[in-house]
């Protein structure tokens, strides 16, 4: 059995023990509701460090509206049994007033990167992500994180706060777990209907067919487009974006030397989908 520790008075002490020995602590942020996706990143941390901690917090402070947070799904004797055979030393629990107590009062927020797509269309979003993750940090004293590149504006908005305020973690990026048919894997898809599930796929495939046009040396302005008319199309109801980004600052596209990355946000079935590519 995997100790489940509820508070970091409990966590402590353990930690403490593996690092007296020498050894390395990674850390695995989740919401829980875990996939394959979830497990992927564990399988990194396992290999990367010697004791591993995964965290299941629904952070209120992230979403957007309370029937959003009332909805997220809690699964946590079925996450417990997906992690069981994966060996991880610790999962962390905690309640939400182990995390906000009484007298709560700072937020982390971070500027530039934080600011445009999710951070634009999801108002408070990152600084309840920069505000959880950066306790994480100081609760779990992790050495190495690992974060999913499926949600790459907050993988560059950790990063850039790790290294604004000198955290003493290694940020880890991990490559996105996709469906056969290419659907990235979400907690979200669970809530497609069967019909909806079929055109899921799409939006993958338009971002990959736009992203080798634009290889090619088609103009962004013809290639996004036409990949946006494409899922339209295809069923789903709006695009909140499709955009070619530097893929660090997530700025626009201007330098096309440095590395960029395709990004969309779309809804399909009254599910908001999101996935990102290089390209
Ligand atoms: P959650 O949505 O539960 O995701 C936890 C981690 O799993 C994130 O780093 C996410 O990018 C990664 N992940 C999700 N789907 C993936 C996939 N298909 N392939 C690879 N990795 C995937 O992201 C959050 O929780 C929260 O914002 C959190 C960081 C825990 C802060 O509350």
């Amino acid at each position: 059995m995997i100790p489940i520790l509820r508070t970091v008075a409990e966590m402590r002490p353990l930690v403490r023990g593996w690092k007296a020995q020498g050894q390395t602590v990674g850390v695995v942020p989740t919401m829980g509701a875990l996939h394959e996706g979830h497990l992927s990143l564990v399988r990194a941390a396992k290999a990367g460090t010697d004791r591993v901690i995964v965290t299941i917090f629904v952070n209120p402070k992230q979403f957007n509206s309370a029937d959003d947070l009332a909805k997220y799904p809690r699964t946590e004797e079925a996450d417990a049994a997906l992690l069981a055979p994966l060996q991880v030393d610790a999962v962390f629990a905690p309640a939400p007033d182990a995390v906000y107590p009484a007298g709560f009062a700072t937020t982390v927020s971070v500027a530039g990167v934080a600011g445009p797509l999710d951070g634009a269309l999801r108002p408070g979003h990152f600084d309840g992500v920069a505000t959880v993750v950066t306790k994480l940090f100081g609760m779990t004293l992790a050495d190495r994180a690992y974060f999913g590149q499926k949600d790459w504006q907050q993988l560059q908005v950790v990063r850039r706060m790790a290294v604004d305020l000198n955290l003493p973690v290694d940020i880890i990026g991990c490559e996105t777990l996709r469906e056969a048919d290419g659907l990235a894997m979400s907690s979200r898809n669970t809530r497609l209907s069967a019909s909806d599930r079929q055109t899921a796929p799409s939006l993958y495939a338009a971002m990959v067919a736009a992203a080798s046009a634009m290889r090619l040396g088609e103009p962004a302005a013809a290639a996004l487009p036409r990949a946006e008319a494409r899922l339209l199309a295809s069923g789903f109801e709006a695009v909140e974006y499709l955009a070619l980004r530097d893929a660090e600052t997530l700025d626009a596209a201007a330098d096309l030397s440095r590395p960029l990355r395709l990004l969309a946000a779309a809804w399909l079935g009254g599910v908001r989908l999101i996935d990102n590519i290089s390209v």
